[in-house]
Protein backbone atom coordinates (compact mmCIF):
# COMPACT_ATOMS: atom_id res chain seq x y z
CA UNK A 1 0.00 0.00 0.00
CA UNK A 2 1.03 3.48 -0.72
CA UNK A 3 2.56 5.20 2.89
CA UNK A 4 0.50 8.24 2.50
CA UNK A 5 -3.24 6.72 1.47
CA UNK A 6 -5.78 8.64 3.02
CA UNK A 7 -3.70 11.79 3.96
CA UNK A 8 -3.68 15.18 3.06
CA UNK A 9 -0.66 16.98 2.51
CA UNK A 10 -0.20 20.95 1.54
CA UNK A 11 3.07 22.08 -0.02
CA UNK A 12 3.17 25.57 -0.37
CA UNK A 13 5.87 26.82 -2.94
CA UNK A 14 4.68 23.32 -4.47
CA UNK A 15 4.12 24.60 -8.12
CA UNK A 16 7.56 25.01 -9.23
CA UNK A 17 11.19 23.81 -8.46
CA UNK A 18 12.13 21.43 -5.93
CA UNK A 19 8.62 21.91 -4.58
CA UNK A 20 7.03 20.77 -7.41
CA UNK A 21 8.89 17.56 -6.93
CA UNK A 22 7.64 17.28 -3.19
CA UNK A 23 4.02 17.24 -5.00
CA UNK A 24 4.26 14.95 -6.85
CA UNK A 25 5.97 12.43 -4.82
CA UNK A 26 3.21 12.99 -2.23
CA UNK A 27 0.79 12.26 -4.65
CA UNK A 28 3.16 9.25 -5.96
CA UNK A 29 2.62 7.52 -2.37
CA UNK A 30 -1.25 8.60 -2.06
CA UNK A 31 -1.46 11.78 -0.11
CA UNK A 32 -4.33 14.39 -1.88
CA UNK A 33 -1.96 17.18 -2.25
CA UNK A 34 -3.35 20.85 -2.30
CA UNK A 35 -0.11 23.27 -4.27
CA UNK A 36 0.34 26.84 -2.41
CA UNK A 37 2.06 29.26 -4.70
CA UNK A 38 2.72 32.71 -6.04
CA UNK A 39 3.62 30.87 -9.13
CA UNK A 40 0.11 28.87 -11.44
CA UNK A 41 0.39 25.45 -10.48
CA UNK A 42 -2.67 24.64 -12.68
CA UNK A 43 -0.58 22.36 -15.15
CA UNK A 44 1.05 20.34 -12.13
CA UNK A 45 -2.17 19.88 -10.97
CA UNK A 46 -3.55 18.57 -14.53
CA UNK A 47 -0.12 16.23 -14.78
CA UNK A 48 -0.74 14.33 -11.05
CA UNK A 49 -4.51 14.33 -11.84
CA UNK A 50 -3.75 12.45 -15.01
CA UNK A 51 -1.85 10.15 -13.22
CA UNK A 52 -3.69 9.54 -9.30
CA UNK A 53 -7.24 11.31 -10.19
CA UNK A 54 -8.86 14.42 -10.05
CA UNK A 55 -9.99 14.27 -6.64
CA UNK A 56 -5.74 13.97 -5.80
CA UNK A 57 -4.98 17.53 -6.09
CA UNK A 58 -5.80 20.92 -6.13
CA UNK A 59 -3.64 24.42 -6.69
CA UNK A 60 -4.03 27.79 -4.84
CA UNK A 61 -2.09 31.01 -5.65
CA UNK A 62 -1.09 32.16 -2.08
CA UNK A 63 1.37 34.19 -1.12
CA UNK A 64 2.60 32.83 2.30
CA UNK A 65 3.51 36.23 3.82
CA UNK A 66 0.29 36.89 3.61
CA UNK A 67 -1.67 35.97 6.51
CA UNK A 68 -5.08 36.80 4.97
CA UNK A 69 -4.79 34.48 1.41
CA UNK A 70 -3.34 31.73 3.86
CA UNK A 71 -6.14 31.56 6.24
CA UNK A 72 -8.32 31.68 2.90
CA UNK A 73 -5.98 28.48 1.85
CA UNK A 74 -6.45 26.34 5.24
CA UNK A 75 -9.81 26.98 4.79
CA UNK A 76 -10.75 26.08 1.07
CA UNK A 77 -8.23 22.77 1.42
CA UNK A 78 -10.40 22.19 4.74
CA UNK A 79 -13.66 22.44 2.37
CA UNK A 80 -12.11 20.83 -0.70
CA UNK A 81 -10.28 17.74 1.66
CA UNK A 82 -11.87 17.80 4.73
CA UNK A 83 -8.65 17.85 7.09
CA UNK A 84 -4.75 18.57 6.91
CA UNK A 85 -2.31 15.97 7.99
CA UNK A 86 0.70 16.84 6.20
CA UNK A 87 2.70 20.73 5.99
CA UNK A 88 5.50 21.11 3.72
CA UNK A 89 6.34 24.45 4.33
CA UNK A 90 8.99 24.64 1.84
CA UNK A 91 7.79 28.35 -0.40
CA UNK A 92 11.30 30.57 0.20
CA UNK A 93 12.66 33.42 -1.78
CA UNK A 94 16.33 31.39 -2.94
CA UNK A 95 16.44 31.05 -6.90
CA UNK A 96 15.70 35.05 -7.38
CA UNK A 97 18.51 35.73 -5.12
CA UNK A 98 21.89 37.18 -6.65
CA UNK A 99 24.69 36.15 -4.44
CA UNK A 100 26.53 39.77 -2.55
CA UNK A 101 28.86 40.96 -0.10
CA UNK A 102 26.98 41.53 3.57
CA UNK A 103 26.79 45.25 2.49
CA UNK A 104 25.12 44.95 -0.30
CA UNK A 105 21.81 43.65 0.65
CA UNK A 106 18.82 46.21 0.43
CA UNK A 107 17.51 45.90 3.83
CA UNK A 108 13.85 46.20 1.91
CA UNK A 109 15.07 42.64 0.23
CA UNK A 110 16.28 41.20 3.71
CA UNK A 111 13.10 42.17 5.10
CA UNK A 112 11.42 40.39 1.86
CA UNK A 113 13.62 37.70 2.13
CA UNK A 114 12.37 37.30 6.13
CA UNK A 115 9.24 37.77 5.98
CA UNK A 116 8.40 34.73 2.78
CA UNK A 117 10.86 32.54 4.47
CA UNK A 118 10.78 32.93 8.18
CA UNK A 119 7.15 34.28 8.84
CA UNK A 120 5.83 32.92 6.15
CA UNK A 121 6.21 29.39 8.04
CA UNK A 122 4.85 30.81 10.92
CA UNK A 123 1.97 32.05 9.28
CA UNK A 124 1.64 28.42 7.69
CA UNK A 125 1.37 26.64 11.42
CA UNK A 126 -0.87 29.42 12.76
CA UNK A 127 -3.43 28.53 10.65
CA UNK A 128 -2.52 24.87 9.70
CA UNK A 129 -1.63 23.57 13.34
CA UNK A 130 -5.14 23.99 15.00
CA UNK A 131 -6.88 21.43 12.04
CA UNK A 132 -4.03 19.18 13.15
CA UNK A 133 -4.16 19.95 16.90
CA UNK A 134 -7.84 18.55 16.86
CA UNK A 135 -6.89 15.55 15.18
CA UNK A 136 -4.11 15.11 17.91
CA UNK A 137 -1.90 14.07 14.71
CA UNK A 138 0.10 15.73 12.08
CA UNK A 139 3.56 15.95 10.18
CA UNK A 140 4.74 19.80 9.58
CA UNK A 141 8.10 19.37 7.48
CA UNK A 142 9.98 22.72 7.37
CA UNK A 143 12.39 23.20 4.47
CA UNK A 144 15.70 24.54 6.02
CA UNK A 145 18.79 23.97 3.92
CA UNK A 146 22.47 23.04 4.61
CA UNK A 147 23.95 26.53 4.63
CA UNK A 148 23.55 27.80 8.36
CA UNK A 149 25.77 24.57 9.31
CA UNK A 150 28.26 25.54 6.61
CA UNK A 151 27.81 29.38 6.88
CA UNK A 152 27.72 29.68 2.96
CA UNK A 153 29.04 33.27 2.25
CA UNK A 154 27.55 36.16 0.21
CA UNK A 155 23.61 34.80 0.43
CA UNK A 156 23.26 36.38 4.42
CA UNK A 157 19.76 37.22 4.33
CA UNK A 158 19.04 33.75 3.14
CA UNK A 159 21.48 31.84 4.88
CA UNK A 160 19.75 33.47 8.22
CA UNK A 161 16.47 32.69 7.61
CA UNK A 162 17.16 29.13 7.07
CA UNK A 163 19.13 29.15 10.20
CA UNK A 164 15.76 30.75 12.07
CA UNK A 165 13.84 27.54 10.35
CA UNK A 166 15.91 25.67 11.75
CA UNK A 167 15.41 27.02 15.55
CA UNK A 168 11.96 27.11 14.55
CA UNK A 169 11.68 23.95 14.40
CA UNK A 170 13.55 22.80 17.52
CA UNK A 171 11.03 24.89 19.50
CA UNK A 172 7.73 24.48 17.71
CA UNK A 173 8.33 20.70 18.21
CA UNK A 174 8.19 20.94 21.63
CA UNK A 175 5.03 23.12 21.59
CA UNK A 176 3.34 20.57 19.76
CA UNK A 177 4.55 17.51 21.03
CA UNK A 178 1.90 17.63 23.46
CA UNK A 179 -0.70 16.74 20.55
CA UNK A 180 0.71 14.07 18.73
CA UNK A 181 2.20 16.71 16.14
CA UNK A 182 5.72 15.87 14.34
CA UNK A 183 7.40 18.81 13.52
CA UNK A 184 11.22 18.56 11.45
CA UNK A 185 13.40 19.94 9.30
CA UNK A 186 14.78 18.77 5.47
CA UNK A 187 17.77 20.71 5.02
CA UNK A 188 19.13 20.08 1.60
CA UNK A 189 22.62 21.20 0.32
CA UNK A 190 22.88 22.70 -3.13
CA UNK A 191 20.71 21.34 -5.49
CA UNK A 192 20.28 21.04 -8.99
CA UNK A 193 16.22 22.26 -9.68
CA UNK A 194 14.91 23.73 -12.70
CA UNK A 195 14.79 27.26 -11.15
CA UNK A 196 17.76 26.70 -9.26
CA UNK A 197 19.78 25.80 -13.09
CA UNK A 198 18.23 29.60 -14.40
CA UNK A 199 20.64 31.32 -11.66
CA UNK A 200 23.51 31.27 -13.64
CA UNK A 201 26.08 33.21 -11.19
CA UNK A 202 24.75 30.77 -8.33
CA UNK A 203 25.48 27.75 -10.72
CA UNK A 204 28.70 29.51 -11.45
CA UNK A 205 29.86 29.98 -8.07
CA UNK A 206 28.36 26.87 -6.19
CA UNK A 207 28.41 23.70 -8.58
CA UNK A 208 31.85 22.62 -8.39
CA UNK A 209 32.92 23.62 -5.23
CA UNK A 210 29.61 21.71 -3.62
CA UNK A 211 30.56 18.96 -5.17
CA UNK A 212 33.44 18.53 -4.56
CA UNK A 213 33.34 19.03 -0.99
CA UNK A 214 30.93 16.23 -0.81
CA UNK A 215 31.65 12.85 0.59
CA UNK A 216 29.56 11.79 -2.09
CA UNK A 217 31.23 13.56 -4.98
CA UNK A 218 28.25 14.30 -7.78
CA UNK A 219 25.94 17.18 -8.15
CA UNK A 220 22.38 16.92 -6.60
CA UNK A 221 19.19 16.68 -8.02
CA UNK A 222 15.44 17.30 -6.31
CA UNK A 223 14.87 13.32 -6.35
CA UNK A 224 17.72 13.27 -4.02
CA UNK A 225 15.35 14.73 -1.26
CA UNK A 226 12.33 12.83 -1.91
CA UNK A 227 13.05 9.48 -0.11
CA UNK A 228 13.08 11.51 3.26
CA UNK A 229 10.62 13.92 2.34
CA UNK A 230 8.30 11.02 2.63
CA UNK A 231 10.15 9.32 5.40
CA UNK A 232 9.40 12.61 7.19
CA UNK A 233 5.36 12.70 5.87
CA UNK A 234 5.05 9.14 7.33
CA UNK A 235 4.23 6.59 10.03
CA UNK A 236 7.92 5.65 9.77
CA UNK A 237 9.04 9.00 11.27
CA UNK A 238 6.40 8.67 14.34
CA UNK A 239 8.81 9.13 17.22
CA UNK A 240 11.25 11.66 15.54
CA UNK A 241 10.46 15.49 16.50
CA UNK A 242 12.53 18.76 16.44
CA UNK A 243 15.10 17.40 14.14
CA UNK A 244 16.86 18.49 11.10
CA UNK A 245 17.71 15.46 8.32
CA UNK A 246 20.81 16.82 6.46
CA UNK A 247 20.51 15.58 3.16
CA UNK A 248 23.61 16.90 1.00
CA UNK A 249 26.06 13.92 0.19
CA UNK A 250 27.96 14.78 3.37
CA UNK A 251 29.28 18.07 2.38
CA UNK A 252 28.58 18.90 5.53
CA UNK A 253 30.88 16.50 7.23
CA UNK A 254 33.55 18.64 5.77
N1 LIG B 1 17.84 24.60 -4.61
C1 LIG B 1 18.69 24.44 -3.60
O1 LIG B 1 19.90 24.22 -3.82
C2 LIG B 1 18.22 24.49 -2.19
C3 LIG B 1 19.13 24.13 -1.18
C4 LIG B 1 18.71 24.16 0.14
C5 LIG B 1 17.41 24.53 0.45
N2 LIG B 1 16.57 24.87 -0.56
C6 LIG B 1 15.20 25.25 -0.18
O2 LIG B 1 14.29 24.40 -0.85
C7 LIG B 1 13.10 25.11 -1.13
C8 LIG B 1 12.81 25.08 -2.62
O3 LIG B 1 13.95 25.53 -3.32
P1 LIG B 1 13.95 25.81 -4.88
O4 LIG B 1 15.34 25.62 -5.34
O5 LIG B 1 12.87 25.06 -5.52
O6 LIG B 1 13.67 27.37 -4.81
P2 LIG B 1 12.82 28.30 -5.78
O7 LIG B 1 13.20 29.69 -5.44
O8 LIG B 1 12.99 27.86 -7.15
O9 LIG B 1 11.34 27.91 -5.41
C9 LIG B 1 10.62 28.37 -4.37
C10 LIG B 1 9.15 28.16 -4.65
O10 LIG B 1 8.46 29.03 -3.76
C11 LIG B 1 7.57 29.84 -4.50
N3 LIG B 1 7.42 31.11 -3.80
C12 LIG B 1 8.31 32.15 -3.75
N4 LIG B 1 7.81 33.13 -2.99
C13 LIG B 1 6.60 32.71 -2.55
C14 LIG B 1 5.60 33.29 -1.73
N5 LIG B 1 5.73 34.53 -1.22
N6 LIG B 1 4.48 32.57 -1.47
C15 LIG B 1 4.31 31.33 -1.99
N7 LIG B 1 5.22 30.74 -2.79
C16 LIG B 1 6.35 31.42 -3.06
C17 LIG B 1 8.17 29.96 -5.89
O11 LIG B 1 7.19 30.32 -6.85
C18 LIG B 1 8.72 28.55 -6.09
O12 LIG B 1 7.72 27.66 -6.54
C19 LIG B 1 13.31 26.51 -0.59
O13 LIG B 1 12.82 26.58 0.72
C20 LIG B 1 14.81 26.64 -0.60
O14 LIG B 1 15.24 27.59 0.32
C21 LIG B 1 16.94 24.87 -1.86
Amino acid sequence: MARLEGKIAIVTGGAKGIGRHYSQALAAEGARVMIADIADGKDLVAEIAGRHGADSVASMKCDVSDEKAIKNLVAQTVERFGQIDILVNNAAVYSTLTPRSFLEWDPDLWDKVMAVNVRGSYLMVRHVAPHMMERRSGKIINIASGSPYKGVPRMLPYVTSKGAILAFTRALSRELGQYGIAVNSLSPGYILSDTGLQNTQHVEDERVPVRNARAFKRDAYPEDLLGTLVFLASNDSDFITGQSIVVDGGAINN
